[in-house]
């Protein structure tokens, strides 16, 4: 594809309009951090003119210099060429309302379970009052979902792990910016494996459940995610299933867990039939979501610890 810029092309709406036209046309994915042409050909050139969003709106008829033009052209040719996500080119992702920094070393953050933080899990976590909310996210990465609920949840004391080195440095940026060193902690863990002795209200997680059919046909653009974040083995649940073998112990009796597992719901509930996984409702999109309770882990703990 021919992505050397018109001449007409002159203010902010104007390269936002055309850089759309050519991701449409090269068919890009959309669905890491924004879901269509328009808001990743925005997110890029209000990037590369150091814009925030709202300042972009306000400005959408101003001009570019020649070096802003340069820029812009080098974000999009990197964005169709290359297939990379805007969000590794802005190194900025939004999650909960809140800004991320990211980089390939993690998952662009899109995980429905934002908006359950942002409702702070009602109906499902007891109101524990003034009293602390202990929670685990596992499989961390860049913190988004540690960091959200350390956020929404002033109460809450948040241990977040993930069995990557370079993903918790920058799960530790972003605890950095949020300023949350006194109540986010930050482990490396294969899951449970390297936690203190502790029992959560909540525990949470966002593991890799990609089955390796569907790896193998996922857009080109999930290929600068790491594959550690994605893949699952041949079911997707070979993360998930130790995390419901093991759950159990680490829950505080009224406790409950809430674990995203996508496309590989089918594969569960195939898995675990006796199970009642209930399974979450989200107003914004996106499912793959059950919540179970700490009596319902121990109540199947067989089944899970079954070979
Ligand atoms: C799907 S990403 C989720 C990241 C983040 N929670 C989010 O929602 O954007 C899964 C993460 O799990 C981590 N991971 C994979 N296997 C793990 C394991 N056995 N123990 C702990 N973390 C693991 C990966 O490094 C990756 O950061």
């Amino acid at each position: 594809m021919d992505l050397s810029a018109p001449d007409q092309l002159f203010t902010i709406r104007d390269w936002v309009r055309w850089g759309a036209s050519r991701f449409r046309e090269a068919g890009l994915f959309f669905g890491h951090g924004t879901d269509d042409a328009f808001d990743e050909a925005l997110a890029l050139v209000l990037h590369a003119l150091h814009l925030e969003h709202e300042e972009g709106l306000a400005y959408l008829d101003a001009r570019l210099t020649r070096a802003e033009r340069e820029r812009v052209l080098d974000y999009f040719t990197r964005r169709v060429e290359e297939r990379v996500p805007a969000a590794y080119i802005t190194h900025e992702a939004w999650f909960a309302g809140l800004s991320f920094y990211v980089n390939e070393n993690v998952l662009v953050p899109r995980s429905p379970i934002a908006e359950l933080i942002e409702q702070e899990f009602e109906p499902w976590l007891e109101d524990e009052g003034e009293g602390e909310l202990r929670v685990l996210d596992l499989c961390t990465g860049s913190g988004c979902i540690a960091i959200a609920i350390a956020h929404y949840l002033p109460h809450a004391r948040v241990d977040a792990s993930d069995i990557s080195p370079s993903a918790l440095e920058v799960a530790q940026v972003n605890r950095d910016r949020y300023q949350l060193e006194g109540r986010v902690r930050l482990f490396r863990s294969d899951l449970f494996d390297e936690l203190p002795e502790e029992r959560y209200d909540l525990i949470v997680s966002n593991p890799p459940y990609v089955s390796s059919e569907e790896m193998a046909s996922l857009p080109e653009e999930y290929g600068h995610e790491p594959a550690l974040g994605l893949e699952a083995g041949s079911d997707g649940l070979e993360v998930v299933s130790r995390i419901l073998a093991e759950g159990a112990r680490w829950l505080r009796p009224g406790g409950i867990m809430v674990v995203e597992v996508g496309e590989s719901m089918e594969n569960l509930v195939r898995r675990y039939p006796r199970v009642p996984f209930l399974w979450l409702d989200f107003q914004r999109g996106g499912g793959g979501v059950f919540l179970l309770t700490a009596d319902q882990l121990q109540q199947y703990q067989e089944e899970f610890t079954e070979e």
